[in-house]
């Protein structure tokens, strides 16, 4: 089976419309406590090489640490200049007080 629910964070690590950063295969990857929910996505900016997990959470949307680009946390959409390539995402659920992302490791 590709799929796997990999534990990734306790809740307690992502404090509320906050995110962090975490390594998984080799790629990094932004995990988010937002809008009462669980989120993932890639962990470094679409435009260059900037970790999201220095931006800010807000409504709903990350911003980059670097020139501001925002992309919707839920959909990894880029929402405008300077950012024009959306985010990838990845399922995530919270069960037991650990968050889990799914990862499907026939793509890259
Ligand atoms: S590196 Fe993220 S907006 Fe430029």
């Amino acid at each position: 089976m590709a799929e796997q629910w990999h534990p990734v964070a306790r809740t307690d690590e992502i404090d509320e419309e906050d995110l962090i950063a975490i390594e998984l295969d080799g790629r990094t990857l932004a995990i988010y406590n937002s809008d009462g929910g669980y989120f993932a996505t890639d962990g470094i900016c679409t435009h260059e090489d900037a970790c999201l997990a220095d931006g800010l959470v807000i409504d709903g949307v990350i911003e980059c640490p670097m020139h501001q680009g925002r992309f919707r946390i839920a959909t990894g959409k880029a929402l405008g200049a300077p950012v024009s390539v959306d985010l990838k995402t990845y399922p995530a659920r919270e069960e037991g007080g650990q968050v889990f992302v799914l990862i499907d490791r026939t793509t890259g």
